[in-house]
């Protein structure tokens, strides 16, 4: 199938986007981005990017970095374990091979957050090795180019992608080839409607011949959505707000701050749920008070609605129960704890409070 590159490679060369971490194949510049852009669009990780390489040059700045600091500019992004484990592994690296990021599968293969797709997409880029990569776009290109009918996410069609993803790659420009796959997926092949007409690969793409794009690969399941009804409290005393560090083992946004919130319970009201959340977590006794906002997000499979209530500290010590830490802090300050989306929402509004409307 060197056909595919053969196409392939010349389109790439004419019609790639011009992104700021193709302008060299330095391993870590590419690592950090292919971490980013796992889960996330390339539009949406430019500036993170920019900014990430700003504060971490190489990948000495970023072993020596605070967590605290790789997790604030991680915000907003999302799926923060993966800055948690670049992090570490950058730290790894560093200690093993302190003189240049090597150009070697078993060690990277070794290293927190490196699965295949990173490996490959890090060493074929920088160092130009045969290595596959599959992700969402490559996935929907190969699936079409060899009309493949079952669902490439699963089981044996997972292996038949991986496999097919491998059997493309040309000797050379293997990290070219890998990210036209890539760019093809993002800019022609798109999932609902492709641009046939404009793809390097038509003429031989079993989809395009047998009018097959919308069905390969078939659609993704939609995953079944759980709504949850949760309380957020923000505790004040005097000027200062109660802030809150999640634990490292959390199920998400370990190490990331908050005001305390929770799961409302069965026929518990919102004041009720409030001086619970309070006292449970962080061992402050509180007074709820006004309704403040409420924020909707979705986590996973999850459909959050968060009402967040004020309260005042009536009493009681913070002590370490689920949460790491504690700090009462002015709304000044939030700015530079990282947080998670809807908390940064909440933040946001305590930092600059909408304008009263006034009504005549
Ligand atoms: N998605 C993930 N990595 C990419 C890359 N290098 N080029 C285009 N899309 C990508």
């Amino acid at each position: 199938m060197s056909q595919l590159a053969d196409r392939l490679l010349p389109w790439f060369d004419a019609h790639h986007r011009p992104l700021p971490w193709r302008d060299s194949r330095d391993p870590y510049r590419v690592w950090v981005s292919e971490v980013m852009l796992q889960q996330t669009t390339v539009a949406a990780v430019v500036p993170y990017f920019t900014r990430f390489l700003a504060a971490f040059p190489d990948v000495h700045a970023l072993a020596a970095a605070d967590e605290q600091q790789v997790l604030k500019l991680w915000e907003g992004l999302g799926y923060y374990r993966r800055a948690r484990h670049l992090h570490a592994a950058a730290k790894a690296l560093v200690a093993s091979h302190p003189a240049a990021l090597p150009d070697d599968p078993a060690v990277w293969a070794d290293l927190p957050g490196v699965g295949r797709y990173i490996l490959g997409a890090v060493l074929s880029q920088a160092f130009d090795r045969k290595l596959p990569i599959v992700e969402a776009n490559s996935l929907r290109v190969l699936a079409r180019v060899f009309g493949y009918r079952g669902d490439p996410r699963e089981g044996a069609g997972k292996a038949w992608v991986w496999e097919a993803a491998e059997s493309v790659l040309p000797d050379r420009r293997a990290g070219d080839f890998n990210q036209a796959l890539m760019e093809l997926g993002a800019l022609v092949c798109s999932p609902t409607k492709p641009r046939c007409g404009g793809c390097p690969l038509a003429d031989v793409c079993v989809a395009n011949r047998d009018g097959l794009q919308v069905v390969v690969p078939p659609p993704k399941k939609a995953k079944e959505i759980v709504a949850v009804r949760e309380v957020g409290v923000v505790v004040w005393d005097g000027p200062k707000l109660l802030l809150c560090r999640r634990p490292p083992d959390a199920a998400r946004w370990q190490n990331m701050w908050e005001v305390p919130h929770a799961e409302v319970g069965e026929g518990e009201s919102d004041e009720e749920a409030a001086a619970r959340i309070v006292r449970e977590l962080t061992g402050v006794t509180a007074v709820a008070g006004e309704e403040l906002t409420t924020i909707r997000h979705g986590v996973t499979r999850y459909a959050i609605t968060l009402t967040v209530l004020a309260a005042t500290r009536a009493g009681g010590r913070f002590r370490r129960g689920f949460y790491a830490e504690a700090k009462w802090v002015t709304p000044a300050e939030l700015t530079g704890f990282p947080v998670s989306a809807p908390q940064r929402k909440l933040m946001t509004l305590l930092t600059h409070p909408p304008k009263q409307r006034k009504l005549f």
